[in-house]
């Protein structure tokens, strides 16, 4: 067994990311090398394949899942087996970025001996690699790393937190907001903390709190100045059908390409200009009789000359057939 994997003559990603697993202590050791940490939101295979291929460092399972992928009002109704279901999927797909689930709300709000046994499903059940939890929950963040789960922080405008801030606002506003959650930041961090969110605060107090912390902040809407960043899927590619926060950039249009692929569909289904020909199965040519044989369309006669062998049990399967 290899203890400390090299990442001499690893393979590569197709985008040519070397492949030597992330990992939380790998996340310190980029900030103690000054090298910015990415992370992006993914909640099932495909979308994790590609942004793990693109050598993304951290991929959250985030209880953001709630709302920009099941289309409810804010995170708080997404549950632990929502939350499993998504994180397996997810897993599955990635070969080298950490994989972090989202504790969703509730599922650390009891006793510690409740939130550790659900954060131990997240590791055991769906193969999360760490959890994150919003606030500061010291003592729940030192049980959570006794019992070996890695663990990131979440401090500032914690989505959870919604009802009790009264909306999605910017926190640490006032000089005494900014030393509280530089105190909460430095605890966390005691407590074994890997790595801390820092979410809509003030691009100063994330500056300041990322160059006293000893472990890595990762920003979103906190300013350039933390360790990484993080932003959710589907604000980066333009799928949320709502207008953008502040600190947002788009770097794709998927809803235009969706649409537009999808309005191209339907038209084509409706004009008969899908499927062509060349996109259809054809009985094999010993059962064809010329160009009307070519157009069959119903199932072989009773003892035709159809060899039930061939028949197609997925996609690669219907390649053979037809060739
Ligand atoms: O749920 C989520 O997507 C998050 C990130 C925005 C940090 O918590």
């Amino acid at each position: 067994m290899s203890i400390n994997p090299s990442s001499a003559g690893a393979p590569l990603t197709p985008s040519g990311v070397s492949l030597p697993k992330v990992t939380m202590p790998a996340l310190g050791e980029m900030k103690r090398q000054g090298k910015p940490i990415s992370a992006l939101t993914a909640y099932d295979y495909p979308t994790a394949r590609l942004v793990d291929e693109a050598g993304v460092d951290l991929i959250l399972v985030g209880d953001s899942l709630a709302m920009v992928v099941l289309g409810q009002e804010n995170t708080l109704s997404v549950t632990v087996d929502e939350m499993l279901h998504h994180t397996r999927a997810v897993r599955r797909a990635v070969r080298r970025a950490l994989v972090v689930a989202d504790m969703p709300f509730g599922s650390y709000h009891g006793s510690i001996a409740d939130a550790v046994a659900n954060a131990v499903r997240f590791v055991k059940e769906a193969g999360a690699e760490a959890v994150k939890i919003e606030g500061p929950r010291v003592e729940l963040v030192r049980a959570l790393v006794d019992a070996e789960i890695p663990v990131v922080g979440h401090l500032g405008l914690t989505p959870q937190s919604v009802n009790r801030f009264g909306g999605y606002r910017v926190q640490a506003r006032t000089a005494d907001a900014v030393l509280e959650l530089q105190a909460d930041a430095f605890a966390l961090a005691r407590a074994g903390a890997g790595t801390i969110v820092l979410e809509g605060v003030p691009r100063e107090a994330a500056a300041a709190i990322t160059a006293e912390l000893s472990v890595p902040t990762i920003g979103i809407g906190a300013g350039p100045d933390c360790n990484g960043q993080i932003l959710v899927f589907h604000d980066l590619v333009n799928l949320t059908f709502a207008p953008p926060a502040k600190f947002v950039r788009h770097y794709a249009d998927a809803s235009a390409l969706f649409r537009s692929a999808i309005e191209r569909y339907r038209e084509d289904v409706e004009h008969r200009a899908f499927p062509s020909d060349a996109e259809s199965y054809h009985l094999p040519a010993r059962m064809a009789t010329g160009a009307a044989g070519r157009q069959a369309t119903g199932v072989p006669a009773v003892g035709a000359d159809f060899d039930s062998d061939e028949a197609v049990v997925n996609r690669d399967a219907f390649e053979d057939w037809a060739n």
